[in-house]
């Protein structure tokens, strides 16, 4: 654990505490691999301690247009994932996680690419600061990437099979999609929630890191990063 000074004067900020992770994950960087990057305010903090290392590995794969555009900036080589045979890890933030480190994610519209990177890559770092670990997952609302003609039968069928208030969210996805946020749902079983999301036609992919979740959770709290081990790593 990494320990910071506290006293009566310090209060690490939530962006501090996505900053400490993002260092920490560098450790799980491994070099001369291409590496997954994810999408959002935490994984942007990680691609900026990244630029140190960019001469250490030999690229990245992005989960999202904003998330290559970052790396580029930094100059660390892009790389197209039907290019790639092997990703060595997969770094990236989360919307909520529960203590086993099943997901909630897409807040940033980015799920459908962060779950294809996430399934080619070897291991799967989530990092994220305390406010998003919880007991049960669900009440940051789920995002479903449907295409656009499906949207309104997926929103009824939604309801239909798993219940929820469903909603549409006025974004369009890196591939041209729509997105339902569901919110009003307290998710006790995701792996079945997940594969049931899936099952509906007009479904790309849902928010749901169940079936396949991370390896390990790096939690930002005031008092250091925790480091939350989900399968055997
Ligand atoms: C992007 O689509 C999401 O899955 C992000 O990983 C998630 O929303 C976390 O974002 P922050 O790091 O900004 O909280």
């Amino acid at each position: 654990m990494i320990h910071f000074k506290l006293d009566s004067k310090t209060i690490m900020t939530q962006d501090e505490m996505k900053q400490a992770v993002a260092q920490e994950a560098l450790n799980y960087v491994i070099e001369n691999t291409i590496i997954g990057v994810g999408t959002g305010s935490t994984a942007n903090f990680f691609i900026d301690s990244l630029a140190i290392m960019k001469n250490k590995i030999k690229g990245a794969v992005a989960s999202s247009d904003a998330t290559a555009q970052r790396l580029k900036l930094h100059d660390i080589k892009v790389f197209d994932l039907n290019d790639v045979k092997q990703i060595s890890v997969y770094i990236d933030g989360a919307d909520e996680s529960d203590n086993d480190l099943n997901l909630i994610k897409g807040g940033g519209g980015a799920l459908t690419r962060e779950k294809i990177v996430a399934a080619v890559a070897d291991k799967f770092i989530c990092i994220a600061d305390e406010s998003k670990l919880v007991d049960i997952i669900g009440k940051f609302p789920l995002p479903v990437e449907v295409i656009p003609m499906s949207a309104n039968y997926v929103s009824r069928e939604i309801v239909k099979k798993i219940g929820g208030t469903v909603k549409l969210r006025d974004f369009t996805t890196d591939n041209g999609n729509l997105i339902l946020d569901i919110s009003d749902l307290e998710i006790v079983h995701p792996k079945a929630i997940e594969t049931i999301l899936n099952s509906i036609v007009g479904v790309v992919t849902n928010g749901l890191f169940a079936n396949s979740s991370a390896d390990v959770l790096l939690l930002g709290t005031p008092s250091g990063v925790k480091k939350i081990v989900g399968k055997v790593f």
